[in-house]
């Protein structure tokens, strides 16, 4: 799918027209100017209330011989001041799905009917350009039969502009949001590689090749630096496994050091058996997404380079197979851990956070003003929030409300949860210093309770449970069933915002 931007008249014919209209609109003059034709037959629906513009309604005029678009829709957008984000991203969505139901390869949107005057172009336009790039999104590498019946998307978007200067203000707009959405589908098509395909040293070698491609710093630490170090959190879950974990770690500007450094973490289990404390069968296919935390940070580590970020970030992906069938751990065993603390491990289904205890604990080599965490790490999150919300966790509130502000703007949701040092009752070992386990209660936040064990001293550190967003149950407007893609644009809008405003430091 491309998206151009295009004076309203166009210079070619469009399949569809799409125009917004808000409830109780006097002004008729916007869709005047479209097509004459349409004007009138419009104008008579609204006066006879056929038409009012309340929010999920449609009007359409279908005419070989107007000259814009043989079709006309236009939608009901609800009250203007009721205008948010959120509403434009389900109208983008089903703009998108009308046009694959009526197979139109070129769609006009007319932007200038989509606005208010708190939501302008430069917001409007990449809701638009990423949303519909995302809707148009599917799996589709091992479909071999039924392909005649699978949906048709349309080529091209014509985003329709009435004021020429606004179209040179939004040319770099529209690119931003074009690779933004690129990255967002290179994640769902590598989340959605099952586990037979995508193991750690295939994401390290996925990790070489991006590198290579954007420019980045790739270090893999594989087996034997892994030993070499001591990093016994990420080799004890891996023991089950015959494939070798990797911690991979991917580097940009470090010549922007002096504006800051962020690392951020990622969990990377392709596949999470449980180990020897097994995962009941139902749904048990769903852990091959586990690994949605490393792939959301090595995707962002491509997408900063794209966006040519003036910030140093590191994005680290500790990735292992927890598997039951090499020399598994048992429970009760205990590790020392990189930094050196001792874990009893009471259940080796909790195994995200022993992986991402080492890869947090070993950022301090990087001395890092920030940590920012992504996990698939407790079901508990995913029961609690649905697949709508990630939970937040953390040790300073501005960074928890800077990642929280850009969850809003993105439409990548997080709502926080505490971190009261009373939680810590519930990881503390019995024959060692903590337990990976908790007590059964406040999973999410006891499960962050260990993380924050490791998180080197005096850093600020959020940690996101991502476990109910990183993939759907079923199909939603922005994204069929499957990998979402969660954390790219959210990373991307938190890491934009700190090197334009410097957030620390
Ligand atoms: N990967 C799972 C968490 C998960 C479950 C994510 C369901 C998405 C959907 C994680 O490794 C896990 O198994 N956590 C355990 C922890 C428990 C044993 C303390 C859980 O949530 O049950
Ligand atoms: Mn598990
Ligand atoms: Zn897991």
């Amino acid at each position: 799918m491309k998206t151009v931007l295009v004076p309203i008249k166009g210079s070619t014919k469009a399949d569809i027209l799409f125009t917004g209209f808000f409830k109780g609109e006097k002004n008729l003059n916007p869709i005047k100017k479209i097509e004459p034709l349409f004007a009138k037959v419009f104008e008579a629906a609204i006066k006879k209330e056929r038409f009012t513009g309340k929010a999920q309604d449609s009007f359409t005029l279908f005419h070989p011989s107007n000259r814009l678009a043989s079709e006309v829709i236009v939608l009901g957008l609800g009250e203007k001041k009721d205008l948010k984000p959120a509403v434009l991203r389900k109208i983008a969505g089903r703009i998108v799905e009308i046009a694959s139901v009526k197979k139109a390869n070129k769609v006009r949107v007319v932007l200038d009917t989509f606005l208010s005057d708190s939501l302008e172009a430069k917001e409007a336009t990449p809701i638009f350009v990423e949303t519909m790039n995302l809707a148009a999104y599917r799996f589709l590498r091992y479909k071999t039969t039924g392909k005649a019946e699978l949906p048709k998307f349309p080529d091209v978007i014509e985003l329709a502009f009435v004021d020429k200067k606004d179209a040179a203000e939004l040319k770099p707009v529209v690119s931003r949001a074009e690779k933004i959405a690129r990255a967002v589908i290179k994640a769902r098509d590598l989340n959605n590689e099952p586990a037979n395909v995508i193991n750690p040293p295939r994401l390290a070698e996925e990790s070489r090749m991006l590198a290579k491609e954007k420019g980045l710093r790739c270090k893999v630490l594989g087996l034997a630096e892994l030993k070499k170090l001591g990093m016994n959190g990420i080799l004890a879950v891996n023991r089950g496994s015959i494939t070798p974990p990797a911690l991979i770690i991917l580097e940009h500007g470090e010549q922007y050091k002096e504006n800051g450094t962020v690392c951020v973490v990622g969990k990377g289990v392709t596949f999470d058996t449980g180990g020897i404390s097994i995962k009941p069968p139902k749904g048990m296919e769903e852990m091959k997404f586990d690994k949605s935390g490393a792939i959301a940070v090595i995707v962002t580590m491509g997408l900063v380079a794209d966006l040519k970020l003036p910030l140093h970030v590191v994005g680290l992906a500790p990735c292992v197979e927890n598997n039951v069938a090499n020399d598994p751990q048992r429970p009760g065993d205990i590790i020392k851990m990189y930094n050196g603390k001792t874990v009893e491990v009471i259940n080796t289904d909790a195994e995200g956070r022993l992986i991402l205890a080492d890869a947090l604990s070993y950022c301090k080599e990087y001395k890092p003003d920030a940590i920012i965490d992504l996990a698939t790490l407790t079901g508990l999150c995913h029961l609690t929030f649905g697949d709508k919300t990630s939970a937040i966790l953390g040790n300073d509130q501005k960074l928890i409300d800077a990642v929280r502000e850009a969850g809003e703007k993105t439409g990548e949701r997080c709502w926080q949860l505490p971190l009261w040092d009373d939680y810590a009752d519930a990881i503390k070992g019995n024959h060692s210093d903590i337990n990976n386990t908790g007590d059964g209660y406040a999973g999410t936040i006891t499960a962050t309770m260990f993380l924050k064990e490791f998180v080197p001293v005096k850093t600020p550190w959020v940690h996101l449970d991502i476990a109910g967003t990183a993939y759907l149950g079923k199909n939603r407007y922005d994204c069929p069933k499957g990998a979402t893609g969660f954390g790219v644009r959210l990373l991307a809008e938190v890491l934009s915002s700190w090197s334009s405003e410097s957030f620390s430091k």
